[in-house]
């Protein structure tokens, strides 16, 4: 795509399913990013995946919903918590009351935490780099301030469910077994893939062969405190194959500012997941005989190497890379040292554990005793 879409602009994908723009974070100007949000038809179901943020992209939405033919029942999907996604939700009340329809809103539930106190989420990642990347302010103003950004910041609907009060189910995505939550007869289906954070979930939209990877593609290697390498590894290589097999044909995310088709939506994966295998290297090859690792210094090296194998992600920021950086040396095995910002890291030492006594001796009889009598009365022993 030439030029960068304004927040809100529309990109139609077929005729029942749109891409709204959001835009890229911009801390100096004020500007929170907001993801991009989907507006799908099955049937008469009208579903909304992710409701962005600013009054700005809920008045694109709600002009969006009726670009996709008629619709008697509302879903709206939160792929997770975080507040580039989630500012409009309320919009399901809005929308429900105002066409007089049956309507939903499911969330992560291991993304509520971050939705109920974003501050308190934002703070503790920000900590994790203090002292180890620069950061513009001490990790409670920095947090409140970006959180400050996402305004208005509605998380919550009347309607508000998590996905996991609805019974789990077997999803396959292509030839891989996965699980989640099926809607409208399985047109739209709901895969737990919990890589970039905690919660997240990715969406499969079967009749228009898009699935919508939210910031599961947001560079290879994630960067919350939560992420899991693995598991967005894990994602990332299955709907590689999705598409590779011809069984998928749009691939979408939420930042990304243009659509993938087919063989170019393969390679794009297979590149992040050829970027994470290098970044793993970099980082063993940065840590390699070098206990304990100033996290500082290894930062840096890792964002050379971020830059010099043309890592994107929706985030490319000194901050986030720093985020990303301390995630890798923790997957290869390194321990910080102490528990101040900017601790060194090392591996842990391999010493075997010391036998463990087994039944108290001695003088350690008495408490022992006691303790097992309490038990005993508290009928904790059946
Ligand atoms: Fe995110």
């Amino acid at each position: 795509m030439p030029t960068t879409p304004a927040l809100g602009d529309v990109l139609e994908i077929d005729d029942r399913t749109l891409l709204v723009f959001g835009q890229a974070l911009d801390v100096a100007h004020d500007q929170p990013d907001a993801a991009n949000a989907l507006v799908h038809r099955a049937g008469d179901t009208l579903f909304l995946v992710d409701t962005g943020v600013t009054d700005a992209f809920r008045v694109a939405l709600r002009s969006a919903v009726d670009r996709v033919g008629p619709w008697t029942r509302l879903v709206v999907l939160t792929t997770h918590g975080h507040p580039d996604h989630v500012g409009n939700n309320d919009l399901a009340d809005e929308l429900g009351r105002e066409r007089n329809v049956p309507i939903e809103h499911y969330v992560p539930a291991r993304d509520l935490p971050q939705m109920l106190d974003p501050a308190a989420y934002w703070i503790r990642s920000f900590s994790r780099v203090a002292g180890i990347v620069a950061l513009p302010a001490p990790p409670k103003l920095a947090g409140d301030k970006v959180v400050s950004l996402f305004q208005p910041l509605r998380p919550f609907a009347a309607v508000t469910r998590t996905y996991e009060e609805l019974p789990l189910e077997r999803i396959a995505l292509g030839a891989v077994p996965m699980t989640g939550w099926s809607f409208a007869d399985g047109a739209v289906q709901v895969l737990r893939s919990q890589g970039h954070t905690a919660g997240h979930v990715v969406v499969h939209l079967r009749d228009s062969g898009l699935v919508h990877l939210a910031d599961e593609g947001n560079g290879p290697c994630g960067v919350m405190q939560d992420a899991d390498q693995l598991k967005l590894q894990t994602v990332l290589g299955a709907v590689a194959a999705l598409f590779e097999n011809g069984q998928a044909t749009v691939l979408t995310d939420g930042h990304t500012f243009a659509v993938r088709r087919a063989d170019e939506a393969a390679s794009y994966l297979n590149g992040l997941l050829d970027q994470a295998m290098a970044l793993q290297q970099l980082a063993l090859s940065a840590t390699k005989d070098k206990t304990p690792v100033d996290p500082h210094e290894f930062a840096e090296r890792y964002g050379r190497g971020v830059t010099e194998l043309g890592v994107g992600g929706a985030n490319p920021n000194p901050m986030f890379t720093g985020m990303t950086a301390v995630n890798q040396l923790a997957e290869i095995g390194l321990r910080p040292d102490g528990s101040e910002s900017g601790a060194s890291w090392s591996r842990p030492a391999l010493a075997n554990p010391a036998p463990v006594a087994g039944m108290p001796r001695g003088l350690a009889l008495v408490p022992a005793a006691i303790a097992m009598l309490r038990w005993k009365l508290q009928k904790k022993d059946r």
